[in-house]
């Protein structure tokens, strides 16, 4: 099984027929639901655990990763829930990750731990796969998605959420919107040579930001953009001939 869809908060009905696996590795167990869409297998894996078990900083990132590579994966699509502080980006818009700031705080980042005497680093010039995102560019418009546009990620360790002073110096710093989740995704991804892409589905403004929308008014647009950008992932992972030669996430470990 070479695709997969990382999903988070709400993620879980697929409606499908599914057939799970467990899969154990190096940092612990996760259990992977293995759909068959048009003779293609796609895995789906809901990062916090069904039924939103896990809070962000627990989720165990390092295994979800792992899991997905001994299955063979080379191609991930993720969901993220993030708040906004670009004004062009209102709750219920989907928006394409392009770069991301990391202000993690204590959740293991690496699988390269020297283990094996070896130091390795990874480059985050592309931290998300150029071909990825180009291609759910294309698809959307098929499934009728409109895409605000690309955005600068911030990572927060969590659980709470930021303050509005939090808020302002992240937007001086040129980002876009705020998350607890895609730091250490996106990097573990890329140690382990593969293709990875995120899309941000807004939920809030972020802290400080416009008045009061609250999620119960945008729930349907949110549901409804949820769907499509899965739809989307889908699409790609169904019409397109992907390799790893149109991007560089598979050559991405630089060796001391
Ligand atoms: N802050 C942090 N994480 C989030 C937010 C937010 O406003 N919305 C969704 N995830």
């Amino acid at each position: 099984m070479e695709k997969a869809i990382i999903g988070g908060t709400g993620f879980y009905e697929i409606g499908q027929k599914v057939s799970k696996k467990l899969v154990e590795t190096k940092y612990g167990e996760v259990e992977i639901d293995i759909v068959t869409i048009e003779g293609e297998k796609i895995g789906f894996l809901p990062r916090h655990g069904k039924g939103h078990a896990v809070p962000p900083h627990l989720v165990n990132y390092r295994a979800n990763i792992m899991a997905l590579k001994q299955m063979g994966v080379k191609y991930v699509y993720a969901t993220a829930a993030v708040g906004s502080f670009n004004e062009n980006y209102e709750p219920g818009d989907v928006v394409v990750l392009k770069d991301f700031l990391d202000f993690t705080k204590s959740r293991p980042l690496t699988f390269f731990e020297g283990e094996d005497g070896v130091v390795r680093h990874v480059d985050m010039s592309d931290p998300y796969c150029s071909n990825l995102r180009a291609k759910f560019y294309n698809a959307a418009k098929k499934e009728d998605l409109l895409i605000k546009g690309d955005a600068v990620y911030v990572c927060t360790e969590g659980p709470r959420f930021e303050t509005a002073q939090e808020i302002r110096m992240y937007k001086n710093l040129g980002a876009d919107v705020v998350g607890m989740t895609n730091v250490p995704e996106v990097i573990l991804a890329k140690e382990l040579g593969m293709c990875y892409a995120a899309v941000g589905i807004v939920s809030n403004w972020a802290t400080g930001m416009k008045g009061s929308i609250t999620l119960h008014e945008i729930k349907d647009t949110l549901e409804l953009n949820k769907e499509k950008v899965i739809k989307t992932f889908i699409r790609v992972f169904l019409e397109e001939k992907l390799d790893q030669n149109h991007c560089s996430c598979n050559r991405a470990v630089i060796e001391l």
